[in-house]
C-alpha cells in the first residue's frame, strides 16, 4: 500500500487557492490533508471570497444532489473563483437550478449519451490523424502541447457544435482567460463579454443555416417551440464552447505523460487495444486536472461534520478529492489501469453531472490510442523533473511537453 502523501508542515487555515499541485499534476497534498482533518475546510478563492471546500466523495455526492445548495450564481456580487467568469452568464445550463435546469438540460442531453457521441468517432479520428501526420513530418523532438493537445479539442468542439467556418478563428481567443486563476477580475469579465458576443454571432449564423441536428441547433429549435428562453439558448451555447476546450487539453497532456511514466501499462494497451477505455478511465480518476470546482451557495443553514455552513456561504468541491478518497479507491496514489472502480466521480454528481462525460471519454480514448499507435517509440525529450507546469489554470497541466520518437 502506497502511503497517501501529506504536506511537510501543518497548513494554516483558511487555505489559499490555488494550491501547489502534487507530483505530476496529481492532487495537491493539502487536499489529502483536508480530507483527513477538515472535511469542510475554509479556503480563500483568488477573488478573495471565502468558501467551504469539500474533499470526501460521499459529501460531494450528497451536497451536489441537495437542493439547499444552489448553482444559480448569475447575479451581481455572487461568489466567484477569480472574477465574473462563465458562472455569471444568465441562462447557462451550468448556472440554473431545477426545475429550469432540467428543462434546458433535456434539450441537449440526447447529443451526449454514450451512443449519441459515437457519431463523432470518425471526425475525431480524422482530426487526430491529420495533426499526427503533421507532427511526424515536422521537427523531432516536438512539443505535444503545440502539435496535438492544444489544437485537437477546438477542432473537435467546433465540428461537434457546427460552429460556422467563418467564426472558427475567433473561437479560441477568450476561452483560456476564463479558466486562468491569475488574471484580474476585469480581464475575466472582459473575456466573458467577448465570449457572449461571440456566441451571439454563432447563434445568429446558425439560425440562418437551417441545420438543427446538433446541440446548438436543438437549443434554437427549443426556443422556437417556446420551451427555453433566448438567454438559455445563448448561455448554454456559450458554456458548451467553453467546456470543449481546456477541459480536454489538460487530460490530453497529463494522460500521455502518465502513460509514458508507466511504460508497462502503456505496452499492455498497445498489445490489447481493448484496454484503452480502462486506461482512460484510470487517467480521469488520477487527474481531474481541475483542482477546485466552481462555487455553489447555501440557501439555508446546513450543518456538515459539525461545521455550520450558513445561508449564503459559498461551497466548492474538489473532484480530485473524491477520486483519491481512500474510502472508495484502495491505494489511490497507485496508477492502475486494471482497477475495478471507475473514474465517474471526476465528472461531478447530481443534476449538474457533466453532460460531456461520454464525449470526453470517447475523445480521450481515440486521441491517446491514435498518438501511441502513430508513434510507438514516443518518449519524453527531457528529464521528468524539468517538465514545466502551469499551475495558474483551473485545469493544471504541463505548459510544454517535449517528446521524441
Ligand atoms: C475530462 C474532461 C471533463 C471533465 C473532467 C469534466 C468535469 C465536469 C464536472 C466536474 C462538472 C460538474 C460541475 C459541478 O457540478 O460543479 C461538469 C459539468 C459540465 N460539463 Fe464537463 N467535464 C469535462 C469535459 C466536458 C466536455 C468535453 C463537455 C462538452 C460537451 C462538458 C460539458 C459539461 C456541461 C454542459 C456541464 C454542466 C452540466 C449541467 O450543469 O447540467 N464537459 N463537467
Amino acid at each position: 500500500m502506497t502511503q497517501m502523501p501529506m504536506p511537510a508542515t501543518e497548513p494554516e487555515l483558511p487555505l489559499r487557492y490555488p494550491f501547489e499541485p502534487g507530483p505530476w499534476g496529481t492532487p495537491p497534498l493539502v487536499v489529502h490533508w483536508a480530507r483527513r482533518n477538515h472535511p469542510v475546510c475554509p479556503v480563500v478563492l483568488p477573488s478573495g471570497t471565502q468558501a467551504w471546500m469539500l474533499t470526501r466523495k460521499d459529501d460531494i455526492a450528497k451536497v451536489f444532489a441537495d437542493r439547499r445548495f444552489s448553482r444559480a450564481l448569475a447575479f451581481d456580487g455572487a461568489p466567484r473563483m477569480a472574477g465574473d467568469d462563465f458562472t455569471s452568464v444568465p441562462g447557462s445550463v451550468f448556472n440554473i437550478d431545477p426545475p429550469d435546469h432540467t428543462r434546458v438540460r433535456q434539450v441537449i442531453a440526447p447529443y451526449y449519451t454514450r451512443t449519441g457521441v459515437q457519431r463523432h468517432r470518425p471526425m475525431i479520428e480524422d482530426h487526430a490523424k491529420t495533426l499526427l501526420d503533421k507532427m511526424a513530418s515536422g521537427l523531432n523532438p516536438a512539443d505535444l502541447v503545440e502539435t496535438y493537445a492544444d489544437p485537437l479539442p477546438p477542432l473537435v468542439t467546433c465540428d461537434s457544435l457546427k460552429i460556422p467556418t467563418k467564426l472558427r478563428a475567433k473561437f479560441m481567443k477568450n476561452f483560456k482567460v476564463q479558466t486562468n486563476l491569475a488574471v484580474t477580475p476585469e480581464k475575466v469579465a472582459a473575456a466573458t463579454k467577448q465570449i457572449t458576443a461571440f456566441t451571439g454571432e454563432v447563434v445568429a449564423a446558425r439560425r440562418e443555416d437551417g441545420d438543427r441536428d446538433d446541440p446548438i441547433g436543438a437549443l434554437i429549435t427549443a426556443h422556437e417551440q417556446k420551451m427555453i428562453s433566448e438567454d438559455e439558448v445563448h448561455g448554454t451555447a456559450s458554456y458548451l464552447c467553453v467546456t470543449g476546450v481546456e477541459a480536454l487539453v489538460s487530460p490530453l497532456l497529463t494522460g500521455p505523460l502518465t502513460l509514458l511514466r508507466h511504460p508497462k501499462q502503456l505496452r499492455e494497451c498497445m498489445k490489447e487495444p481493448e484496454l484503452w477505455p480502462k486506461a482512460v478511465e484510470e487517467l480521469l480518476r488520477y487527474h481531474h486536472n481541475g483542482v477546485l470546482g466552481l462555487p455553489r451557495i447555501a440557501l439555508e443553514d446546513v450543518e456538515l461534520h459539525g461545521t455550520l455552513i450558513r445561508n449564503g456561504d459559498a461551497v466548492c468541491a474538489t473532484m480530485l478529492g473524491a477520486t483519491w478518497d481512500e474510502a472508495h479507491y484502495p491505494n489511490p496514489a497507485k496508477f492502475d489501469i486494471h482497477r475495478t472502480t471507475d473514474g465517474t466521480a471526476t465528472f461531478g454528481a447530481g443534476p449538474h453531472f457533466c453532460i460531456g462525460a461520454a464525449f470526453a471519454r470517447l475523445f480521450l480514448q481515440i486521441a491517446c490510442q491514435a498518438l501511441f499507435t502513430r508513434f510507438p517509440t514516443l518518449r519524453l525529450a527531457l528529464a521528468e523533473s524539468r517538465i514545466p507546469w502551469r499551475e495558474d489554470l483551473i485545469f493544471i497541466r504541463p505548459s510544454s511537453l517535449p517528446v521524441t520518437w
